[in-house]
């Protein structure tokens, strides 16, 4: 099995580039925010808004997520119902943020990852894939860009998607980039940072296409 880690904070690109690689390469592409979104999703069904609520460990009992494959697009299930179409939204993001912060959260959700990894060529993405969930991948990168460009570039995807520009702010949009990057760089528990074999790179002055061509570079002389 040949494995690939991609992390980096909060819109550096990761999903759209290993969902691009995934294809070149025939990989399976597993996106871990997803699933800590549907946790966070799940827990707002519920009615908890806090990550200190005491429901919360037994609620996990209760909870089977999982993911499945449609014509190459992961679909997350949670209790077998799929809710891929609502993790999209900002608050789901924010918080998916605040419950990633929890050891039982990530505790089932870091198995579920590694078990996954089990029968195929993966390329994972998300904040501790190369220092926790997979330490022996074959190939780690660390994505990033800054602050600016990150909120360029989500304010560029919101318009594409059919917002209006009048309603959008890109100083907000890079405020939330940079709050939810504070709160994964420092949580206790599997904080984001680059693992000390990873790749970093600097994706700001890069076009899409340079960043999935000079990874696909290192695949080839890597593999
Ligand atoms: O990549 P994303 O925006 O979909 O992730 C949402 C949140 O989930 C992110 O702010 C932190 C958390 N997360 C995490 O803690 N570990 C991961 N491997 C992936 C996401």
């Amino acid at each position: 099995m040949y494995n690939i880690a991609i992390d980096g904070p909060a819109g550096a690109g990761k999903s759209s580039i290993a969902k691009a690689l995934s294809k070149k390469l025939g990989f399976i592409y597993i996106d871990t925010g997803a699933m800590y979104r549907a946790v966070a999703l799940f827990f707002l069904e519920n009615g908890i808004k806090d990550s200190s609520d005491n429901e919360i460990d037994k609620l996990l009992d209760e909870l089977d997520i999982n993911i499945k494959y449609t014509d190459g697009e992961q679909r997350v299930f949670l209790n077998n119902v799929d809710v891929s179409d609502k993790l999209r939204q900002e608050e789901i993001g924010k918080l998916a943020s605040r419950f990633s912060a929890l050891k039982s959260v990530r505790e089932k959700l870091v198995a579920l990852q590694r078990k996954l990894t089990k029968k195929e060529n993966v390329i994972m993405d998300g904040r501790d894939i190369g220092t926790v969930v997979l330490p022996n991948a074959d190939l780690k990168i660390y994505l990033s860009a800054g602050s600016k460009v990150r909120a360029k570039r989500r304010y560029l995807e919101l318009i594409e998607k059919g917002f209006d520009s009048a309603a959008l702010d890109e100083k907000a949009i890079e405020n939330e980039i940079i709050k939810r990057d504070e709160a994964d760089m420092n949580r206790e528990i599997s904080p984001l940072k680059k693992a000390e074999d990873a790749y970093y790179m600097d994706t700001s002055d890069m076009t899409f296409d340079e960043v999935v061509s000079k990874i696909l570079d290192m695949v080839e002389k890597e593999r």
